[in-house]
């Protein structure tokens, strides 16, 4: 396995697989890695003949400069856990690398962006745009892979690369999108970097949000869709530390929230919770049908 910071020796590196007719992989990440991300890697390590780690904490999609600040850096350990999965390269530059200049793109499509994660996070779906789109086209993998925790990031970063394909951007074209399930600990918390970021009574309470929202699938089949979201938002809300920041119940595919169990084909419940007196902010998701 190799560690690369430079850009360019990336492209040449990446130059070399295709010459050679490598099927390359990428997995996009902000390092502090866990298993769910090592489900990503052992994935695209058996799919691929190359793996492509990228570990970068992007500070373009970070609207808070504490989140920033704070979000946990773990690249020694995170490279022998890469490592000992059979990854290929490392990609690990410094912010000047990815932005010697600002990056002024600005990318748009409302209302899969929006919504949710979007309404609650000014721009920081622009910034996942930006440094996506920037390893996309450093890497040109045919595929990518990336955890359905993050529901919307995927609608939105396909909605990316779709708008790439109609410009006929031919490392779009040939990209396919991954997603790939979210892992949990045995308690049902979702893994996600910032969980080590819990203090020991906030990592008590945390697994209460999956909890309700497994709760609820049972609840839906007996309940209106409105007041299956109010049953899970009061049950989170009943527990001492977690607040609910918002518990949207959408068309897994268009993201827009549903009225009745019959509006759409695939249903998905989308979940932000503070957790804590930090707080620290827990995303996590679950499918209704
Ligand atoms: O999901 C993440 O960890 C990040 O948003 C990503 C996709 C690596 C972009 O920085």
């Amino acid at each position: 396995m190799e560690v690369i910071n430079s850009v360019n020796e990336l492209k040449a590196k990446i130059n070399a697989f295709r010459k050679d007719n490598k099927k390359i992989g990428l997995v996009p990440t902000m390092g502090a890695l866990h298993k769910g991300h090592a489900s990503l890697v052992t994935r695209s390590v058996k799919e691929n003949d190359v793996t492509v780690v990228s570990v970068f904490v992007n500070p373009t999609q970070f609207n808070d400069k504490n989140d920033l600040e704070k979000y946990p850096r773990t690249l020694e350990a995170d490279c022998k856990l890469l490592e000992s999965i059979g990854t290929t390269i490392v990609f690990a530059p410094t912010v000047e690398e990815i932005y010697p200049e600002p990056d002024t793109r600005s990318f748009s499509y409302a209302p899969t962006d929006s919504v949710m994660e979007g309404a609650f996070r000014p721009g920081h779906f622009n910034g996942v745009c930006q440094i996506v789109s920037k390893l996309f086209m450093f890497v040109e993998p045919d595929s990518a892979y990336f955890g359905e925790k993050d529901f919307q990031q995927i609608a939105v970063i396909k909605a990316m690369v779709n708008d790439y394909r109609s410009k006929n951007e031919e490392w779009a074209k040939r990209l396919t999108i991954c997603p790939c399930p979210i892992v949990r600990e045995n308690d049902g918390l979702a893994l996600s970097s910032r969980n080590t970021l819990l203090a020991p009574n906030e990592r008590t309470i945390a697994p209460y949000i999956f909890k309700a929202l497994s709760a609820s699938v049972e609840y839906s089949k007996t309940h209106t869709v409105e007041e299956t979201k109010n049953m899970t938002i009061n049950q989170i809300n009943a527990i001492e530390g977690l607040e609910v920041q918002y518990y949207e119940i959408v068309n897994a595919d268009t993201l827009q929230t549903v009225n009745s169990w019959e509006d759409a084909e695939h249903i998905q419940g989308c979940i932000t919770v503070f957790c804590g007196a930090t707080p620290i902010r827990l995303i996590d998701n679950i499918n209704y049908k």
